[in-house]
């Protein structure tokens, strides 16, 4: 457009409106870019010198009027959020959060019992599979679904160890199994689906279901039946509307672990609704206590064409910040999630992926590495569970696998001490512990039983010695409040 006005007209008014409008501070260059785009696009050969003088002294007055606004303390920056980020809950421990974070700041020598990571180091091999992939120039981008070679390494371990048979196309490899389930999500869910999630869950499965404005259908498994979903009240809740149902076990963060003969009557409920996929998180598979064994859901008859099964490297190999997981289903499935995939985070880190590799070199369920670590954590789960027995009231489901104890303190509710108050809920019960014996643990309530406080035994048996000591002495001070006399 500029091209058809005469070169004097066009610089002088341009340059006119560019000079008026340059004020200090503000972004010069963006306006001036808009004004003369803005003017020269009304020009053409037929306005007369008089109506574009006149059309300049508008828009002179109305940029005057914007600018004027821009520096007006009445314009306000739209700070608002998008519906999805709103529909996500902030995590329910904050106030607890905030308490050891001044505790720390403050020098005290607080026992965090609340990570979810292994306290081992990576295994030396895994570690040096990706010094050598830096050393190597191994550094670029991988396809986004990750390198044939570790999606053939993750096919044979998946046949191998769970029995289920995959091709690389029906693998994708992520940055973390909550990546790969999170995209599970956002890739069967329609807005409105339910999505079924047993409790007590991992934190993160209901906010995954909101992100995908889908429904959280939450359905309760009580301590004493060792936390396992009741197939027949799965059955009672499922609708039109279910599309997945979020199955993990080992289970952060009961430790409980489903029997082959439980999961067979399950696939029967789920098998009689069309619409219904399963994710199957199997993060913690390795970590487990024998006589527990490990079924991937899978493998189960009918089962393949309708399980996402998701794991990773986090946990088993102490690899929390290699950020590594894969999801492993029908191919139309996988391929969706590695749609999402490539079009946020791409492929998953070029070293990690080798670094992988490397692992699942390790032998079977990580071989001799791997069952050292498991045999660290049998020994604490073993201590934990004998020393809690013998407080009064407690109630414990030992745990199967994983690296938690779901403990249920309930019976301690309602009871106060002097310098605290009262005990009302699981998570005043966890800030008293804090406060009283520097001891951070994490409330029920996060994993959707308040009944429960979690304690992640992922650090030394002496470290835990010296909490469960502390927490014992700290509970036989509450006292049930005194009788109100009427
Ligand atoms: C049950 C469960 N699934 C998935 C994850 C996420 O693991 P990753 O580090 O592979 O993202 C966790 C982490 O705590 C978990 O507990």
């Amino acid at each position: 457009m500029a091209a058809q006005i005469s070169p004097i007209f066009s610089t002088r008014t341009t340059k006119s409106v560019n000079d008026e409008l340059l004020v200090p501070g503000f972004d010069s260059q963006r306006i001036t870019k808009y004004t003369t785009i803005s003017f020269s696009s009304h020009l053409n050969a037929n306005l007369s010198i008089k109506s574009l003088e006149t059309r300049r002294r508008r828009r002179k007055q109305n940029y005057s009027k914007l600018v004027t606004e821009c520096y007006s303390d009445q314009m306000k920056l739209d700070t608002s959020l998008g519906p999805r980020v709103n529909s996500v809950n902030p995590s329910k421990t904050v106030a607890l959060i905030d308490e050891t974070a001044a505790l720390l700041e403050a020098g005290v020598p607080v026992i965090r019992l609340a990570t979810g990571e292994s306290d081992f180091d990576t295994p030396a091999v895994i570690a040096e599979a990706g010094i050598n992939a830096i050393r190597e120039g191994y550094t670029r981008y991988t396809s986004n679904a990750g390198t044939l070679e570790l999606r053939t390494a993750i096919c044979k371990k998946l046949k191998e160890e769970n029995h289920i048979s995959y091709t690389p196309d029906e693998i994708v490899v992520s940055n973390g199994a909550k990546q790969s389930t999170l995209q599970a999500v956002l890739a069967v869910c329609s807005p409105g689906d339910e999505v079924i999630i047993p409790a007590p869950f991992w934190v993160s499965y209901p906010e995954l279901a909101r992100l995908a404005d889908a429904t959280p259908v939450i359905i309760p498994a009580s301590i004493s039946e060792n936390f396992l979903l009741d197939p027949k009240l799965l059955e009672s809740k499922l609708t039109q509307k279910s599309r997945l149902l979020i199955l993990c076990s080992p289970c952060n963060p009961t430790g409980a672990v489903y029997p082959r003969k439980l999961l067979e009557e399950i696939a029967r409920v789920v098998a009689k609704h069309p619409r219904l996929l399963v994710v199957s998180d199997e993060t913690y598979e390795h970590i487990i206590f024998s006589p527990a064994v490990h079924t991937s859901f899978a493998s189960l008859p009918g089962m393949w064409e309708r399980t996402l099964t998701v794991n990773g490297f986090s946990k088993a190999f102490a690899m929390t910040g290699w950020r590594l997981g894969y999801i492993a289903g029908p191919k139309h499935f996988v391929a969706a999630t590695g749609k999402i995939q490539s079009q946020s985070t791409s492929g998953a880190s070029s070293i990690s992926q080798k670094a992988a590799v490397a692992a699942l070199g390790m032998g079977y369920a990580g071989g001799e590495a791997v069952s050292q670590m498991v045999k660290a954590f049998r020994e604490r789960r073993d201590f934990l569970v004998k020393a809690f027995r013998e407080l009064n009231g407690v109630k414990i489901s030992e745990p199967q696998g994983a690296f938690y104890i779901f403990l249920d303190l309930s019976y301690y509710y309602g009871m106060e001490v002097d310098d605290f108050g009262l005990i009302k809920d699981s998570e005043s019960l966890c800030r008293y512990l804090l406060q009283k014996c520097q001891v951070v643990l994490v409330p029920g309530v996060a994993f959707g039983d308040d009944n429960c406080i979690r304690i992640s035994y992922a650090t030394s048996l002496s470290t835990l010695q010296t909490a469960v000591d502390r927490i014992k002495k700290a509970i036989v001070t509450l006292k049930p409040p005194p009788a109100i006399s009427l």
